[in-house]
């Protein structure tokens, strides 16, 4: 029994939502390692092959405060992560925090983005941020659909290279 918010994907399949823990490392990479490319381009605005030593530990151990990350794993197959969401706070900003999310192509397009994202904001709303930042494609049509979900108070900065940044006011 996987201890977490149960929610269930469109199509039927059972997950559940829970922070992150520094014993994901393997599973993080293994997840990882099953995106498509246009997946992890779209996450990380690059190519990327793979995560890096530290970069797991970076996306794995985090303080629950400044840096939340959230998990939805399979509430069946708990070792299979489906997908992840994080905010990082600003220093400078603290009210503000970087938004971002991936879930794993065979999941995707059935509101495991949504039900990631609004836990996510719950969190941050906790917190005290009253805004989020995100960075992505231009053309990524999901993320903004996802986004415009969250709330209607949007920015968008554009940023070159195909990219723009939305600023989110969870606020209002
Ligand atoms: C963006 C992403 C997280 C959305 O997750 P998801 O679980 O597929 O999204 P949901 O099923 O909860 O759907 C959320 C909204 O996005 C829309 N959507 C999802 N995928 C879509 C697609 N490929 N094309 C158009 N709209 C899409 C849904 O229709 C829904 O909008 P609606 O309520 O207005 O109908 C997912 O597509 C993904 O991981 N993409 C790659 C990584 C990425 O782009 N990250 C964002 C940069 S940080």
């Amino acid at each position: 029994m996987v201890v977490g918010d149960h929610v269930t994907l469109a199509g039927g399949t059972p997950a559940v939502i829970r922070p992150i823990e520094a014993g994901d490392k393997a599973r993080l990479a293994k997840a990882f390692s099953l995106l498509s490319d246009e997946t992890r381009n779209r996450r990380f605005l690059a190519p990327k092959p793979r995560l890096t030593p530290r970069e797991l530990r970076y996306f794995t151990e985090v303080d629950g405060c400044d840096h939340v990350a959230l998990v939805a794993v399979h509430a069946e197959q708990p070792k299979w992560i489906l997908a992840v969401g994080r905010f990082v706070r600003d220093p400078e900003h603290p009210d503000t925090a970087e938004f971002a999310i991936v879930v794993g192509d065979a999941y995707q397009r059935r509101g495991l983005g949504r039900a990631l994202s609004e836990r996510l904001v719950a969190e941050a709303r906790e917190r005290g941020i009253r805004r989020f930042t995100a960075w992505m494609q231009s053309d990524n049509v999901a993320v903004q659909r996802l986004i415009r979900s969250i709330s209607e108070h949007l920015t968008y900065v554009p940023q070159g290279g195909g990219a723009r940044q939305v600023i989110v006011d969870l606020a209002a």
